[in-house]
């Protein structure tokens, strides 16, 4: 496995599987990786594409009084891991190599960005889409992986992609949940044992949302209430949001109908969490 720091290196190495027959996959990361991140890489291994994996922890896309000094990174066994994940190169650039001068061109999705996580974290959308489509940019990939987990991401993404006309495919990944429910992210490990056993409400009462609807409910208000009072109920978390969405556009929505996304936020002292479920058909 080849480990990149440069965007020169990138392109030559990526210039040279294209020359030989090869398609390219791009796993964009933000590193300490966890089998959630690996899921993305065995879903671009399944094309046969060239793949490779970007750890860059972005500071365009964390606020003032956010954890970019603190976010946990181990470049070591991120290499380790990625390789036997069969990622094929790592792309590891330095602050100084994606942002050599004070950034100068943002790349914005509109009212998409501005909701939910949005709403909470103002800027942070424009942070990943500027980061995302460097990345693109530098790496050219085939296919682009995301996971679900993010679910708002990678609805931007993906508009980002078709009102840029970049000559790719987005691909969403379902969530990967550890054995408890608790969805895998990196941040976990900020996590006190009593929030981390606090934190298996997120999954628990969007499984009993998922209930809810399947006995009949389909007022958007009624659920969206029930979760936060069980939330609230039941732990100490601090709910940020629950909101019921359209899972095609995040438009707003009284009534469950057709593929709908219930999305959460819940703050555990000073971690933020987040977690969603789809459901589709309704
Ligand atoms: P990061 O949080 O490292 O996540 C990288 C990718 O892994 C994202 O597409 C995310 O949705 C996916 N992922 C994380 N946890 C997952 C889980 N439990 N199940 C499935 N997929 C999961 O998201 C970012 O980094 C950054 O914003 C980035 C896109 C790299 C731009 O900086």
């Amino acid at each position: 496995m080849i480990i990149c720091k440069l965007i020169s290196e990138v392109r030559q190495i990526v210039k040279d599987q294209r020359a030989n027959g090869r398609s390219i996959a791009l796993v964009p990361t933000m590193g300490f990786l966890h089998q959630g991140h690996l899921t993305l890489v065995e879903e671009a291994k399944k094309s046969g594409a060239f793949v490779v994996m970007s750890i860059f922890v972005n500071p365009l896309q964390f606020g003032p009084n956010e954890d970019f000094a603190r976010y946990p990174r181990d470049l070591e066994q991120d290499a380790q891991k990625a390789a036997g994940a069969g990622v094929d190169m790592i792309f590891n650039p330095e602050v100084d190599e994606m942002y050599p001068t004070r950034n100068l061109t943002y790349v914005e999705v509109g009212e998409l960005g501005d909701t939910l996580c949005g709403a909470s974290r103002p800027g942070h959308f424009r942070g990943v889409t500027t980061v995302v489509s460097k990345l693109l940019h530098c790496v050219q990939p085939d296919r682009a992986y995301f996971g679900q987990k993010d679910y708002q991401q990678y609805l931007i993404v993906r508009q980002m992609v078709q009102d840029l006309n970049f000559p790719l495919e987005v691909i969403a990944v379902p969530i990967v949940r550890e054995e408890d429910g608790l969805a895998m992210s990196s941040r976990n490990v900020y996590l006190t044992p009593e929030q981390r056993t606090e934190a298996l409400v997120l999954q628990r009462s969007l499984t009993e949302a998922e209930k809810w609807v399947h006995q009949g409910e389909r007022s958007a208000q009624v659920i969206a209430e029930q979760i936060k009072a069980k939330i609230t109920n039941e732990t100490s978390g601090e709910v940020d949001y629950v909101e019921i969405r359209s899972a095609d556009d995040l438009s707003a929505l009284a009534t469950l109908q057709g593929k709908v996304l219930i999305a959460l936020a819940v703050r555990f002292g000073s971690t933020r969490l987040i977690d969603n479920k789809v459901l589709e058909g309704l």
